[in-house]
């Protein structure tokens, strides 16, 4: 879970989905595009909660092609919609500290509002998205089930 920092700023919105199975996270995806998507997605939850099967389905009904992998080792992967928009999907989870998270050249896409930005494991990164908006998908597991939820911060 997001440490309580995260969730000090005002005007969050807050909507929880599930608990559902599997196929269901193209449900969420759909619900997360149908209700507009900012510059920044942030993905959190224990290992294997689900985090890179919602990137995957968001990509998918983005019309982006070629596969989406989990980018734990390479850090940034680079993906293109069906209307050519630029997207980041990045994962901080080896990264120990803000000093390392700029090595990546995560400002760079962080500097571009053209490009959406899908991180995983964002906590390390809280002083990068300071004053961000930013939509917190937070994935609870349920049995084999997940629940899902949904803020975001303007
Ligand atoms: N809504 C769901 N219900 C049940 N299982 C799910 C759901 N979403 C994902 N899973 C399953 O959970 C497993 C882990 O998923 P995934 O790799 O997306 O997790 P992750 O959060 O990205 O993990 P990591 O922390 O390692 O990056 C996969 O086997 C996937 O099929
Ligand atoms: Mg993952």
């Amino acid at each position: 879970m997001l440490s309580a920092d995260f969730h000090e700023s005002a005007k969050m919105t807050l909507k929880t989905l599930g608990p559902f199975p599997l196929e269901s996270a193209a449900e969420v995806a759909a619900y997360i595009l149908n209700n507009g998507l900012p510059h920044i997605v942030a993905f959190s939850g224990d290992l294997g909660a689900g985090k890179t099967t919602l990137v995957r389905e968001l990509m998918s009904m983005m019309g982006a092609t070629g596969e989406v992998n989990s980018p734990t080792f390479g850090i940034i992967n680079e993906y293109r919609t069906g209307d050519n928009r630029k997207v980041c999907h990045t994962d901080w989870y080896r990264i120990k500290d803000a000093a390392e998270l700029m090595d990546t050249g995560i400002q760079e896409y962080l500097d571009d509002p053209d490009c959406l930005i899908l991180i995983e494991w964002p906590e390390v990164g809280q002083s990068l998205l300071t004053g961000e908006e930013v939509l917190f998908v937070e994935i609870e597991h349920a049995g084999e089930q997940r629940i899902y939820h949904l803020n975001l911060r303007h």
